[in-house]
């Protein structure tokens, strides 16, 4: 099977589905979740679910990004991973971490894109008076949130929602949307996964 390190910076509830679907016959299994913040809530969730973990603090790196990727690489290389999963990763990666895992690094992004890349999605599809949002999984390029797209869900916006109602939906969505496409990616199959 292919191996997976799942990089993580916050609750990780987008990594618990993919380590709960990496079992039987799916082609994949997680080796490795990394996380940037020591306080990550995902860190206990991983380790609950037998999957070893480990941290690299960029704070002590401050704005030399360089060396906190340099960090990230040699934290991951003792697992050799194939295939890297951001799953709520909050830094934002230079193309020269990007450029060795081309192909084979993916993200989940909380927004129909091209639509929305960046922050705050829930509320800039409010703004704008969109009928409809989803969440969508690419595959990491240079240029933030506009890899080639791997698969999106759709919800529909609601009267009376807020960012916080719109985010539950997607969020509810992520999780059924990330763990098919890793599904079929570590099969080798790129065709997008459409969910209504
Ligand atoms: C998810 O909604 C994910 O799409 C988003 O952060 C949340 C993480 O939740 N990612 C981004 O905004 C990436 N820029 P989780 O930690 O519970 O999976």
């Amino acid at each position: 099977p292919k191996r997976v390190a799942i990089l993580i910076s916050g609750g990780g509830s987008n990594m618990v589905e993919l380590l709960r679907t990496m079992t039987g016959d799916h082609p994949a299994r997680p080796v490795l979740v990394l996380s940037n913040d020591p306080a990550a809530g995902g860190l206990a969730k991983a380790r609950d679910l037998g999957v070893e973990t480990a941290v690299v603090d960029h704070r002590p790196h401050g704005r030399d990004r360089t060396a906190f990727e340099s960090a990230l690489q040699a934290a991951l290389a003792p697992y050799a991973p194939d295939i890297l999963c951001l799953a709520g990763f909050m830094r934002i990666l230079t193309p020269g971490f990007v450029a060795p895992w081309k192909g084979r690094m993916l993200n989940i992004h909380p927004s129909l894109l091209p639509l929305y890349p960046g922050l705050h999605t829930h509320a800039r599809a409010l703004a704008n008076r969109d009928r409809e949002h989803g969440c969508t999984v690419h595959e990491v390029t240079e240029e933030l949130d506009h890899g080639p797209i791997l698969g999106q869900a759709r919800v529909l916006v609601l009267p009376g929602d807020t960012p916080d109602t719109l985010a539950a939906r997607v969020l509810g969505r992520e999780h059924v949307l990330y763990p098919a496409v890793l599904r079929r990616y570590a099969a080798g199959d790129r065709t997008p996964v459409l969910l209504p």
